[in-house]
């Protein structure tokens, strides 16, 4: 495991957005796992900005996004379609038909969580998989648990998520219960990962993830397991392990 500090969110964002960036130069047809929330928007940011000046192309990548709200349509402003659209995908060349997200309307739990395993399994797997983690150690929508789920599923979203998220609606009454994630095996096989914090809200739970044990009560300590994890957190988040 590789920790880089960072002095704050700004130095966060751009020394993950150079990881994500030598992937996509070193490899111009990467398979590039993305995340939503607060902690990514500057890296797109950032990557929008030097795709602008013409260092970057995104016209080769795939990308295949970690989870999606249930009951939320994609092109309304809180589903995480509209987000990546929003945030990523409408200023940069990416082909909108190598973008993949969960299909939060499909009603079938069953029917597009084996759709979502096959397009990853047709995509080759991911080369690197960008992360934020939540408050509870969750990484996508992977909740804390008895056990960890190996691929995509429906998952009842913690009452700490749905708190934390309601920022983002009018009311913690109208964010979804339910959400489809990608699972953690799916996470695991992912080449690099790449796993952002900002903010001291963070450093409890960063670091239980990184040096407390492994378990499906702190999801994320599983990435203590992979063999390419960078993580990338700015002081306040680091305040716990330095
Ligand atoms: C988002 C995702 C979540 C977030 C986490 C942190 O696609 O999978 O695991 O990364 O909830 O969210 P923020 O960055 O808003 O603190």
């Amino acid at each position: 495991m590789k920790i880089l500090f960072a002095r704050d969110y700004q130095d966060m964002s751009r020394k993950a957005a150079n990881i994500l960036s030598a992937q996509v130069i070193l490899n111009t047809k990467s398979v590039v796992g993305l995340a939503t929330g607060s902690t990514p928007t500057g890296v797109y940011k950032q990557l929008i900005e030097w795709y602008e000046k013409g260092d970057i192309d995104f016209s080769k990548i795939k990308s295949v996004n970690l989870d999606e709200y249930c009951g939320i349509k994609a092109d309304s402003d809180q589903s995480y379609y509209y987000y990546m659209y929003e945030n990523f995908f409408k200023h940069i060349n990416i082909n909108l038909k190598n973008t993949y997200i969960p299909d939060g309307m499909e009603k079938d739990a069953q029917l597009e969580c084996k759709r979502y395993n096959n397009i990853i399994k047709q995509l080759g797997g991911i080369d690197i998989q960008l992360l934020g983690i939540g408050h509870n150690g969750h990484i996508g929508f992977n909740e804390p648990n008895e056990a960890f789920e190996k691929e995509t599923h429906c998952v009842k979203l913690d009452d700490k998520t749905i708190e934390a998220n309601a920022r983002f609606f009018d009311s913690k009454e109208e964010v979804p219960t339910h959400a489809y994630t990608m699972g953690i095996k799916s996470i695991m096989q992912a080449k690099k990962i790449l796993l952002l914090a900002s903010g001291e809200g963070k450093s409890k739970i960063l670091y239980d993830s990184l040096f407390g044990p492994i378990t499906p009560g702190v999801p994320a300590s599983i990435l203590q397991l992979h063999n390419d994890l960078t993580v990338v957190a700015d002081e306040g988040a680091l305040s716990e392990i330095m």
